[in-house]
């Protein structure tokens, strides 16, 4: 049997006026990591979270922040962001015309190097800066919103992502975002993934339901 997966509660779908208490309230619910999703109203349809709102969440939680920049040109923030305490910072192809330099500039950094590909993205962007990643993340759903549906050629790709991070031994965390609940988590574990983000599916029900609904997604 898979390992569990790592829970990444998106908080794209927390309480924004309360952002703090959520991030607090997700680690000691038993989220493994925190997953940020910044929207720039250009590269998506959607604005969310500057780096100064990460700074004043940063000292709310000990568990790691996964940054997934939804901005382009990306690489102007990728500074703004590491200072302001991401722990991953993971950028889409699309989002700049030098994915290498830019992959090798997140590790200069000090943080850890994610590549995220839409649901229409191929994996062969990756042949040449697989041995550079830290994290592969598929999106099951096209970036800018929460509580959309999960698409299920996701499950397919992912499997194929798993063989290739295999192949060459990569320790990368595999992780889907968009979509996921309970009833597909154990499909996403199956097909190779390691961690799974959900923001619906973690912070239904309010703070009194996150444990149960970390549960969940975990041992589903
Ligand atoms: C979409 C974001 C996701 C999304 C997850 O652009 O990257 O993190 O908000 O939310 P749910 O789990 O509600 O689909
Ligand atoms: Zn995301």
């Amino acid at each position: 049997m898979p390992a569990a997966p790592l829970i990444c509660p998106s908080i794209l779908a927390s309480d924004f006026a309360r952002l703090g208490e959520e991030v607090a309230a997700i680690e000691a619910a038993g989220a493994d990591w925190v997953h940020v999703d910044v929207m720039d109203g250009h590269f998506v349809p959607n604005i969310t979270i500057g780096p100064e709102i990460v700074k004043a969440l940063r000292p709310h939680a000990r568990i790691p922040f996964d940054v997934h920049l939804m901005v382009a040109p990306v690489d102007p923030w990728l500074e703004a962001y590491r200072e302001a305490g991401a722990d991953y910072l993971t950028v889409h192809p699309e989002s700049g015309p030098h994915l290498h330099r830019t992959l090798r500039r997140i590790r200069e950094l000090g943080a850890r190097a994610g590549v995220v590909l839409n649901p229409g993205t191929p994996l062969s962007v990756l042949e040449w800066v697989v041995e550079d990643i830290d994290l592969l993340l598929l999106m099951s759903v096209n970036p800018g919103f929460g509580g959309q549906s999960f698409i299920p050629s996701t499950l397919r790709k992912c499997e194929q992502a798993r063989a290739m991070l295999d192949r060459i031994g990569s320790p990368a965390v595999l992780q889907i975002d968009g979509g996921v609940k309970a009833e597909n988590a154990a499909a996403c574990v199956s097909a190779g993934a390691t961690a799974l983000v959900a923001g619906t599916a973690v912070f239904k029900g309010g703070p009194d339901a996150y444990a149960a609904n970390i549960a969940a997604l975990k041992g589903a």
